[in-house]
């Protein structure tokens, strides 16, 4: 006994001295709720004792001797300027942006490969003592980061900010079939299936041009920039570049931010675990104290506005804020609006907050309604703490999550224009007088914590398993093995086709040949 405990002494002490796992968290997108995501990572991993390095655009500078970072914030300024601009409030108000779909993508996918020509990052990925046990990847339209792993010839997880769709599936597994999943970028992505026949066929096409432009596009170009930007690098580690191809097929796990709660079961291979509402803590911090009493003080419940961190105040034109305030002013609830700026003859009910706790306070009792623009951070956080909502989305993935959250019956939705104070009016009437809308998001909640561990446990648990057994080679789906043709049976097709033109040919002749025999007979006969 005695010697049982001491050699598992032994043995802590020297995981101690270990210091566990050295990771990598790459989260590139220069978009808070992203970096959320990535720091959602990096606090699980170290919490269980590992080191981490996170790449990231919004570097804390608070770095210790198990916590690194890879400042990419130099790319904010010119994201703002490109993909962000699509997803400005007033521009959108104002009809100004049209999206364009395929220049949207050049440029996010220029800007993404760009990132490694920052200087930090040519001098991180250039340094040949760098070395890690995993690399954990956003994948975000682009592969610009997988060749980071292979770099580190270490295993590269996948890490999806939405569910995991067809997309990032096909680079662990396959694409899903789309007769019974949706395309993630089309809105018949918040229905569930069944689809009818035009929802079906739309998903097959909307999928198969975006796998062309895939193929005959971005992967040209990617494969280009692939050589360019590694070559040197893993040259400087006395290497060959390995073939993109390879490098991109090479993913070992995907862990994706989302569960069936929030969208529909989607059938995966054993490498995808979904992990969404990682990111929120399960120790709910408390509210300031002067937040505390007001919602403690709402007899009539709270009512909580915030429309993210991408829908800055100063977009808002001032009509909206006018009537909004009046819309609020009406009410017996107490409103907290999440805004960045003071506003003139404030009702008594309304507190403007120029930072929110949002977490803290979804989690008060007596929080009664959501009005958000839907980003999946917000969605997530609101069924985490079960609170029905009104959803105003503006741009990204929000309107196929206010549609979904509609059509899961917690929520409703007020189209953004300057007329919608209205509207927005009526919705809150309506989700305050009928209980249909919490009982639901409270019905779904249960289902989102019904897990049989954590997500933030899981999400360690996965990653620690990929280290120890050297990439979970096991899990790797067989899907990988055979060309597309294969797996589709077209090769048999093909055989089915040349022997039915073999058939057809024989029969033919035979048919000729009797055909003059026949003739041949008849002649003899005449
Ligand atoms: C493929 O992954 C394994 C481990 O998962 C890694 O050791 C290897 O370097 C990777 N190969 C390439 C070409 O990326």
């Amino acid at each position: 006994m005695a010697n049982i405990v001491l050699s598992s002494l032994v043995l802590i002490a020297l995981l101690h001295l270990c210091g566990g796992y050295k990771i990598l968290v790459v989260f590139p997108v220069s978009s808070k709720s992203h970096n959320i995501l990535g720091a959602g990572y990096v606090k699980h991993l170290l919490d269980a004792g590992h080191e981490v390095t996170f790449a990231t655009p919004f570097p804390t500078n608070k770095t210790t001797d198990k916590y690194r970072e890879v400042d990419l914030s130099k790319h904010i300024e010119f994201f703002d300027k490109t993909v962000g601009k699509t997803i400005n409030l007033k521009a959108i108000l104002n009809k100004e942006t049209k999206p364009q779909v395929l220049g949207m993508l050049t440029q996010f996918v220029d800007m993404m490969w760009s990132m490694l020509e920052i200087e930090n990052v040519v001098n991180f990925l250039g340094d040949p003592t760098q070395e890690f046990d995993a690399v954990i990847v956003e994948w975000l339209v682009t592969d610009a980061f997988a060749g980071i792993a292979s770099l580190f010839n270490c295993p590269l997880i996948w890490s999806s900010s939405v569910e995991p769709h067809w997309l990032v599936l096909q680079l662990v597994h396959e694409p899903s079939n789309p007769s019974f999943n949706p395309n993630v970028f089309s809105t018949t992505s918040s229905k569930l299936p069944p689809y009818t026949f035009f929802e079906r066929v739309t998903n097959l096409f909307s999928m198969a041009a975006f796998k062309a432009v895939i193929y005959f596009y971005l992967q040209p170009k990617e494969t280009a920039m692939y050589e360019k930007f590694y070559k040197p690098l893993f040259a400087k580690r006395g290497r060959q570049l390995p073939p993109y191809e390879e490098v991109l097929y090479n993913g070992t796990f995907l862990l994706t931010n989302s569960h069936t709660s929030l969208s529909q079961p989607i059938s995966v291979p054993p490498n995808v675990k979904e992990i969404g509402g990682y990111h929120i803590d399960p120790n709910t911090k408390p509210l300031p104290k002067n937040l505390q009493k007001i919602m403690d003080e709402a007899k009539h419940g709270v009512i909580y506005f915030s429309m993210g961190s991408n829908a800055k105040s100063k977009d808002w034109p001032e009509s909206l804020k006018k009537e909004f305030m009046e819309v609020f002013g009406g009410l017996k609830q107490t409103v907290l609006w999440k805004f960045e700026e003071q506003l003139p003859n404030l009702p008594k009910n309304v507190h403007i907050l120029e930072w929110a706790p949002q977490q803290s306070i979804l989690a008060h009792p007596n929080m009664r309604l959501f009005i958000t623009h839907g980003g999946l951070l917000s969605t997530t956080e609101t069924v985490y703490f079960g609170v029905p909502t009104i959803v105003i989305p503006y741009g990204a993935d929000q309107h196929v999550n206010a549609l979904r959250a509609v059509n899961k019956g917690y929520a409703k939705m007020v189209d953004l224009s300057y007329e919608m104070a209205g509207e927005m009016k009526a919705a809150i009437e309506e989700m305050l007088t009928s209980t249909k809308y919490s009982e639901k998001v409270k019905e779904l909640s249960k289902l989102f914590h019904d897990r049989p561990v954590p997500p933030g446990k899981e999400l360690v648990h996965w990653v620690e398993h990929v280290v120890h057994t050297r990439g979970a080679p096991h899990l790797r789906s067989p899907a990988l093995l055979l060309p597309w043709y294969q797996k589709m049976y077209f090769d048999l097709l093909a055989l089915v086709v040349v022997a039915l033109y073999v058939i057809k040919v024989v029969l033919k002749l035979l048919f000729r040949k009797g055909s003059a025999i026949v003739s041949i007979t008849k002649k003899k006969t005449n």
